[in-house]
């Protein structure tokens, strides 16, 4: 192999020159995007895989492809010892203005919201302990059609 024409760029993220086998993906995502487009119910959309099977290069091609589609996008990492919704907010605020919106009030409007959301540093244990009784809710009622306790 020619050293300088070939196709592997190693590197954690590095965007391959040929994103190999990831169409089905980039189509599924597509559809996801029109749909919510369109106000239809969706899924989130979840990568696993091992160790380098190219779960960040196959999130930044979806990236691009919801900017592609005129959304906003935003980026967050989520860490087992600090609470979401500071970066949450951060991501968010991101998109609003990666948007771009030609309205500034409205755009003030939105990040109003979203600071307020980040601040709200008091209500992070009620919102916490409501999405944990919706989690319990889903299980129970997975568990029911299951056919299992
Ligand atoms: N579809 C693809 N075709 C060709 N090469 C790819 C593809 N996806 C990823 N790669 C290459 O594989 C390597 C690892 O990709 P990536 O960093 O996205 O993996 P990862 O799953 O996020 O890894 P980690 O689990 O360490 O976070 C990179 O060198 C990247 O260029
Ligand atoms: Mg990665």
């Amino acid at each position: 192999m020619d050293p300088i024409r070939n196709p592997y760029a190693p590197g954690a993220g590095q965007r391959p020159p040929e994103l190999a086998g990831r169409d089905e993906q980039l189509h599924a995502f597509d559809v996801t995007l029109e749909r919510v487009a369109r106000g239809r119910p969706e899924r989130s959309v979840v990568l696993t895989g091992l160790r380098g099977v190219g779960k960040t290069v196959l999130l930044n091609a979806l990236r691009s492809a919801a900017v592609r589609a005129h959304w906003g996008t935003g980026k967050l990492e989520a860490r087992p010892d600090q609470p979401l919704r500071r970066p949450l907010a951060a991501a968010v605020h991101m998109a609003v203005r990666e948007l771009g919106h030609p309205r500034p009030d409205e755009v003030a409007q939105v990040l109003g919201v979203v600071k307020a959301f980040a601040q709200r540093d008091g209500g992070g244990g009620a919102c916490v302990a409501a999405s944990r009784r919706a989690a319990a809710r889903w299980r129970s009622r997975c568990a029911a059609s299951c056919g299992r306790r």
